[in-house]
Order: C-alpha cells, then structure tokens, then sequence
C-alpha cells in the first residue's frame, strides 16, 4: 500500500514535515506522500474538515492554530491527547479519527535518546520553564514517564498554578533563577530566545548543579543565548530540533505501526536549518 499522510495548519508552507516523513519513508522501506495542507483561518473549518475527510487519507499532523479546534471533529482522543488538551496527530481508521499527541513524549524521547542515563531509578529534579502548550505536553509525558519531582516557572503563576493544578511546585522565573542549582534536567519551552530575538534568554544559569542537563526546545537558531550560557559552564545540552524529530517518529509509528531509524537524522535535519 501506498500511505497518505499530511499536515493542516497556519502558516506552513516552510514546514520541516514533509522532509523528515520522506526519510522516514525511505529509512522502513514503506512507500507514500506527506502533503502541506494549508487551511488560512478565513476558511470555514467545518467545510475544510468535511473536503478532508473525502480525501480518504491515513492520517495527518495537526499545527497552530487548529491543535484544539481539531479536536470536536474527532471520534476518538487518545488519553494523554485528552490530558494535554490539543492534538498534533491523526490516525484515519476505518473511517473513523483517532486524535493523539505526540509532542511531549517525542520531546521526551529525543532528550533519553541523547542522555540516556536520565531514565535510571534515581529520582531527578525537572524545571520546566513556561507554561504554555509545548510546556504541557512535556509535562504530562515526563509524569507518565514517572519523573514525579517537576516544578514549573512561568511569567504567569496562575497559568503554571493551572497546568499543574497545584500551587505546590510552582515558581516565579526570579525564583527559578536563584533555586537554579538544585535541579537536574532544565527544559526552556517559552519563546524567548527566538529569531529574531536570538540574543534573550529566559534566565541565567549561574550556578547550575554538576551534572545538569539543559535543553531549549527552540530550534531557530539551534544554539541559543540559554544553551551558549550551559555550554560556557561545561553542562551536558540537549537542542530543540530533536523534539521535532522524535514527535514525528512518534507520529510515523502511530500511522504506519513502523518505527524509523534515527541515525544521522540529527545532523542532516540541523544541516538543513543551518542552511
Ligand atoms: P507554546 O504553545 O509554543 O508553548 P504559548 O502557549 O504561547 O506557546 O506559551 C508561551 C510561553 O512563553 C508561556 O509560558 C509564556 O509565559 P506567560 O504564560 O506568562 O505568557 C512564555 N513567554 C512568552 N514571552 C515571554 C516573555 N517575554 N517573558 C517571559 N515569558 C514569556
């Protein structure tokens, strides 16, 4: 069979997808297309899910703005999708549609891949700093992952206070920075840092722990002003566009029931952003 498979969203014509689900095509042997699917908010959401269901595909990836819009057009939503509230991915069965999302437990395979020793039995120390939605579907994989120690940081308290549905582990950016020193893994989810404001960093890192790993999971540029301050400090680091890769692995597998090989695929993909 020859797979159908795609990506609705707004803006996406410089979308990343459809080179990383060629190789993936190319890395299991399977034959198929990924297509960008631009639906412009002008539309009529309704009428375009409608022309896309007759498009018989076997699935599709979902991005901004249509993450939880997708959602009432679904006949199934997996449980973590339910949990994070928003789906990036949907698996066309039978007629029916399976929403799933793939971001946070991509994120999380992306940083064991690379720090692998992350995953032993010894309790570890996460920040996450931010609260938005890439921040929530961290969290929710890191906690199904069973990382129970997760505090959160955000500009917002009441945001990071609604995402974990605690006051408990919670904490203002300031206080994040001062407490720095007694986490082991820090994951940057806020756009701060990004094109065109490459030269912003969320906070400083001044006295990280020993054997901390920090991650940005911005991927333009791919180091940024955080991760320079990590590395200028000889810690462990961890880039953005991996997150990007192993979401789509995830995705690929939920799809085809195939998982990719990702050698190599880290350098080519940071390559193609380096230009
Ligand atoms: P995404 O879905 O990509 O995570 P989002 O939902 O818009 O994006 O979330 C953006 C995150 O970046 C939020 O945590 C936001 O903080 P607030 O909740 O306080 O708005 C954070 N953020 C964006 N700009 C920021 C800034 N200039 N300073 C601090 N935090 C910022």
């Amino acid at each position: 069979m020859s797979y159908k498979l795609g990506l609705i969203g707004f803006p996406i014509k410089h979308s990343l997808s459809p080179w990383i689900h060629k190789q993936f095509f190319e890395r299991t042997n399977l034959e198929g297309s990924y297509s960008i699917m631009e639906i412009s908010t002008e539309k009529d959401f309704l009428e375009e899910m409608k022309q896309l269901k007759e498009k018989e595909l076997n699935g599709f990836n979902v991005t901004v703005p249509y993450k939880v819009k997708i959602i009432e057009h679904l006949d199934v939503l997996d449980e973590q999708a339910e949990k994070i509230g928003a789906v990036n991915t949907v698996l066309c069965k039978n007629g029916k549609w399976i929403g799933y999302n793939t971001d946070g437990i991509g994120y999380l395979r992306s940083l064991l891949s690379k720090y692998p020793e992350l995953a032993n039995e010894e309790e570890k120390s996460v920040l996450i700093l931010g609260a938005g939605g890439a921040a929530k579907g961290i969290y929710h994989a890191l906690i199904h992952h069973g990382f129970n120690n997760v505090t959160i940081a955000n500009r917002s308290l009441e945001k990071a206070e609604q995402l974990l549905g605690t006051r408990e582990h919670v904490m203002t950016l300031e206080e994040a920075e001062k407490q720095i020193n007694i986490f082991d893994i820090i994951i940057q989810t806020t756009s701060v840092g990004m094109k065109p404001n490459q030269d912003k960093s969320i906070i400083s890192l001044n006295h990280l722990k020993e054997n901390a790993v920090v991650s940005d999971i911005i991927y333009q540029p791919l180091m940024t002003s955080f991760l320079k301050q990590a590395k200028s400090l000889h810690r462990s680091i961890h880039f953005g566009h991996t997150m990007l890769l192993y979401q789509a692995q995830y995705a690929f597998e939920i799809w085809t029931g195939k998982q990719p090989d990702m050698e190599n695929m880290d350098k080519a993909l940071q390559n193609i952003l380096e230009g």
